[in-house]
């Protein structure tokens, strides 16, 4: 989704996150980019700089999900962590996914959409689309070479404004910028779904989908006393 900041917000996000970023430039590999989620760096959401962009990510998820046949009225979505990358000139982000999270995010604060400062590389684990396992490898198979519903990975130019949601079990990485002179500034986000709250004469958590977090209970440990009640 290609999103139309108010300049203003933008120079604000902008800056805020070169000064989170402080003298650190690295992860702490000097190959690697400063990642925010690494250094402490992880709720920018609680920063009013990053609202507009909050509220923008919560509309989109919801018409992600929407479109994915999702009912809204029977899952709640919360925001686990968001926290800014920095990529100087050839550092990248090596390849990963999120387990601790079902939907990521990311927005770019610049990028000029040509890839020149350095792709995001969604890589196609699966291979669903082969329908034989194997069979897109090649060796005189009978699946065109390269066909891009079989390509091993899809790379996404960023652009300033450019907002993308992902499933957070997809392997992804930052290939290095070849832009010398600038930095590559993206925002990343990780979400969860859960059910509902819901009382007894409610719809109850489907079997997969876990229960509200309010209706969790944290159990003490070193003998402190539970946190919360448990529901009756
Ligand atoms: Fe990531």
């Amino acid at each position: 989704m290609q999103l139309r900041p108010d300049p203003l917000d933008s120079a604000l996000m902008l800056q805020e996150v070169l000064a989170l970023r402080g003298e650190l430039h690295s992860n702490p590999d000097p190959d690697c980019a400063w990642t925010g989620d690494f250094h402490g760096v992880w709720q920018l959401h609680q920063r009013p700089e990053f609202s507009w962009l909050l509220q923008q990510v919560s509309r989109e998820a919801q018409h992600y999900l929407r479109d994915l046949g999702f009912d809204l009225d029977r899952v709640r979505l919360h925001l686990q962590r968001c926290w800014p990358v920095v990529a100087e000139p050839g550092q990248v982000v090596g390849r990963h996914h999120h387990p601790n999270a079902h939907l990521s995010a990311v927005y770019y604060l610049n990028g000029d959409g040509s890839g020149r400062n350095g792709c995001l590389r969604l890589f196609n684990g699966r291979h669903s689309n082969e329908l034989v396992p194997g069979l897109a490898v090649g060796h005189d198979g009978p699946i065109a070479t390269g066909h891009p519903l079989n390509a091993g990975w899809h790379d996404v130019a960023p652009q300033a404004g450019l907002l993308l949601l992902f499933p957070s079990s997809t392997d992804h990485a930052v290939l290095p910028s070849d832009d010398e002179d600038d930095l590559r500034l993206s925002i990343s986000f990780d979400l969860c779904l859960t059910a509902p709250a819901c009382g007894p004469a409610e719809f109850q958590p489907p079997e997969y989908l876990a229960p509200h977090p309010g209706q969790w209970l944290e159990l003490p440990l070193a003998g402190d006393p539970p946190s919360r009640k448990m529901e009756p």
